[in-house]
């Protein structure tokens, strides 16, 4: 998971529905709404249908020869993408670093994670629970990297090595939602319900990494976004650290180790295709940068807030959790880890792709410099997620 940037837009946020007329009777409706407020109240009318909608998607732009590079690579991704994945008996879980509720010690140790995290200020849970909830949003994660051809789980339990990593990374990646769910339940800090709708409605909404089913653009994205999960989890590590807070530092670096594991893999299966396929990859780098890595949770709603991942990303932002130069170094990262500007033999297409994302990472750190030099307006705004308390956004 990752943020975005709320100084360069870094995605579209599509429209709202448009106002639909309530299938619910006048009775029910009011009785439902008595404890609500108007925001909620005006989504009870809606019959269902997701929060947020995506109308302009591409799909299967990789032509289908290529498929059969993926089906080739079989057997290279046996020994070298799967050795990445953690046998289960040597995985943590997140049972390790929470409360044990069979052990005689349960209250105290509760009693303790409570203290601890009341030194927290209020932006740090903002960024810890829109993190969570990312994480928590991994059935949509799984769902796009089936989106991918030549490399999709055919059947849910394919032997395939593709589909093998897709299930394990997808196991792997389940533990992270469960401990930071956990934690911020016995925390005491947040509010749940809020929390749980807004996982409901983010799962429900999707996401619209553009990736096209095309594994070239899926790679490269996961690639990104798994450093990106890297840089956040291990900031909120730092940060809670800083606020004396080691059991929770623990937690997120912890979380931030296994996101690295994962971009080491990504990164080396769109190694392999720039070993392959030069010009194709090349070109496959610079359509992503140019649509621009949409975060995953980019179509995030509460019910309540139009703009909460929006919200979420400037308080990231304003914390230094996930930045508009996190989002340049990790282009310029992935430039050198993939020696783009050695590439040779290219098209003149590959050249452009090649020139285009060679100095990108300087052109965006230009633009935030801009950005920055402009005096910002500060504002607060209600998080439904800490009971509405104002946030510095
Ligand atoms: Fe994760
Ligand atoms: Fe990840």
């Amino acid at each position: 998971m990752a943020l975005s940037l709320n100084s360069m837009t870094y995605f579209s946020s599509p429209k709202l529905p448009s106002k639909t007329l309530s299938l619910r009777s006048p009775a029910a409706y009011m009785a439902s709404t008595l404890h609500t407020t108007s925001k909620e109240a005006e989504n009870l009318k809606k019959p269902y249908c997701p929060p947020r909608e995506v109308h302009i998607q591409v799909t299967h732009s990789m032509p289908t020869q290529k498929v059969e590079i993926f089906k080739s690579l079989e057997g290279w991704a046996e020994q070298n993408i799967l050795v990445y994945l953690k046998p289960v008996e040597k995985c943590w879980q997140p049972q390790d670093f929470l409360p044990d509720p069979e052990s005689e010690g349960f209250y105290e140790q509760v009693k303790e994670l409570r203290e601890k995290s009341k030194e927290i200020p209020d932006d740090y849970f903002v960024v810890l629970v829109g993190d969570m909830i990312t994480e928590e949003a991994l059935p949509t994660y799984q769902t796009m990297l089936n989106t991918l051809d030549g490399v999709r789980d055919e059947t849910g339990a394919s032997l395939t090595s593709w589909a093998r990593w897709t299930r394990a990374w997808t196991a792997e990646e389940n533990r992270h939602g469960d401990l930071l769910n956990k934690y911020l339940y016995l925390s005491g800090r947040v509010d749940m319900k809020q929390i749980e709708r807004t996982i409901q409605y983010l799962i429900g909404s999707g996401m619209d990494p553009k990736t096209e089913n095309n594994p070239y653009l899926g790679f490269i994205y996961t690639s990104f976004q798994e450093r990106a999960t890297f840089i956040s989890h291990g900031n909120t590590a730092r940060l809670a650290k800083e606020h004396g807070d080691m059991k929770l530092a623990q937690i997120c670096g912890t979380i931030a180790s296994d996101e690295r594991r994962h971009e080491t893999a990504y990164t080396k299966i769109v190694e392999k295709l720039f070993e392959i396929d030069p010009d194709g990859t090349v070109m496959a780098l610079a359509d992503m940068m140019r649509k621009k890595i949409s975060m995953p949770a980019h179509l995030m709603y509460d019910g309540q807030d139009d703009t909460l991942f929006e919200h979420f990303s400037s308080v990231a932002q304003r914390l230094g959790v996930y930045t508009a130069k996190d989002y340049a170094d990790i282009l310029e990262f992935l430039v050198g880890r993939w020696d783009i500007e050695k590439l040779t033999g290219l098209s003149g297409e590959g050249h452009k792709a090649q020139d285009f994302v060679c100095s990108l990472s300087s052109r965006i750190r230009r633009l935030e410099e801009r950005v920055q030099g402009r005096a910002k307006q500060v504002s607060t705004v209600p998080f439904s997620w800490l009971f509405s308390r104002e946030i510095k956004v």
